[in-house]
């Protein structure tokens, strides 16, 4: 068995609490510099995720929630309700509005903002209790995401035979998560029980996280990958390059339909063009029942710069605009299934999503 350094626990983490401040792996200075952020107040950690120093939707969702015990930890408030006043008014509203489309983030906030609720109605809350509860739920959720991205690989392990060639989009590794990743999970599985397998990683324009992060996590781990433009699939498909896709996702209706980073809806025409199969590795947390289909789903819009410059060149005629959505939505119909830590989802309907929350499931 081949161990796998990229858990978030090893060589390097993801992100962590450390006594009184968060620290993350800064994803803006890979693959040139390991840099860690030890970040104190909460705009720090807002501003962190709408830059993308930390990026990928299970990982968004850990930040916010350190966040949030961030913003009790460093709270002056005098007495517990005005404690409980700032983290409901301030903290969380700030961080529910830094990503629109990576569902965990809403998800991680809601959690902590029932275990806020439930922290202070508790038989002799404080502040102090406050802090500690809430701290100990957000070390929770950190945890708990590793051990799930786990379990999703161990579900999807199947999908990739021997000698598999896979192509992957954007980064949907240990560093878009807690550790170990969940597209990359399903790859780190295969390899850890043996199978040799070569990544295709997509540079995944325009903030290149297939090139930069998805490349440096693998290399790191000894996994062999190698990177394509995006531009590349339909001719590496179309010459026996590639035997399955496997990506993440950012939200997943209720349908099955899927919205992960810009580019992911054109590799599932591609794959689909080509009669090979394109799984789709997320935890439940990425589900949002709420929404019935991809077309209510919010895509972010980003600013002109991620296109219009690279490395501190300008590539554009100063007068042109640019359409920069960074999210598309894969309809269920060209997913072959999703991988979830309760299993497969083969192929993905409304009904098999549902099931998967049932409490007996
Ligand atoms: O803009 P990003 O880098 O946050 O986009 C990330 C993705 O699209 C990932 O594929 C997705 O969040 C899945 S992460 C396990």
């Amino acid at each position: 068995m081949v161990a796998s350094r990229g858990t978030g626990e090893g060589e390097w983490f993801t992100i962590r609490w450390n006594s009184d401040r968060v620290e993350l792996l800064d994803q803006r200075e890979l693959p040139n510099e390991e840099r860690y952020l030890s970040l104190t107040e909460v705009e720090e950690v807002a501003e962190a995720i709408e830059e993308l120093a930390i990026r990928g939707a299970p990982a968004i969702g850990c930040a916010a929630a350190m966040g949030v015990a961030l913003g009790a930890w460093r709270s002056d408030a005098r007495d517990l309700d005005a404690m409980v006043g700032e983290l409901e008014s301030r903290v969380i509203p700030r961080l529910e509005r830094t990503r629109p489309t990576a569902i965990n983030l809403f998800w991680a906030l809601d959690r902590m903002r029932g275990t806020l609720a439930k922290l202070a109605q508790a038989p002799g809350a404080s502040t102090e209790s406050l802090r500690a509860g809430l701290l100990a739920e957000a070390e929770t959720i950190l945890e708990d995401d590793k051990a799930i991205c786990r379990e999703i690989g161990q579900a999807g392990i199947d999908l990739i035979p021997d000698g598999a060639q896979v192509l992957t989009h954007c980064n949907a590794g240990a560093l878009a998560t807690g550790g170990y990743g969940t597209a990359l999970g399903v790859v780190r599985a295969a390899v850890e029980a043996g199978r040799s397998i070569r990544v295709l990683a997509d540079e995944t324009r325009p903030l290149l996280q297939g090139a930069r992060l998805t490349a440096w996590e693998l290399s790191r781990d000894d996994i062999p990958v190698e990177v394509c433009t995006d531009n590349m699939a339909g001719y590496l498909m179309q010459q026996g390059e590639v035997d399955l896709v496997v990506v993440g996702a950012d939200r997943i209706a209720a349908n099955g339909d899927v919205a992960n980073k810009i580019g992911t809806y054109g590799l599932a025409v591609l794959a689909n063009a080509h009669s090979i199969p394109f799984y789709v590795a997320a935890p439940l947390s990425t589900i949002d029942l709420k929404i019935a289909d991809g077309s209510a789903i919010p895509i972010e819009i980003r600013g002109r710069d991620e296109i219009a410059r690279i490395g501190g060149r300008t590539l554009l005629p100063e007068q042109v605009g640019v359409r920069q959505p960074a999210f598309d939505v894969t309809p269920a119909a060209l997913v072959t299934a999703l991988v979830t830590e309760k299993g497969l989802v083969q192929p993905p309907s409304q009904q098999a999503i549902a099931a998967l929350f049932r409490p007996d499931s």
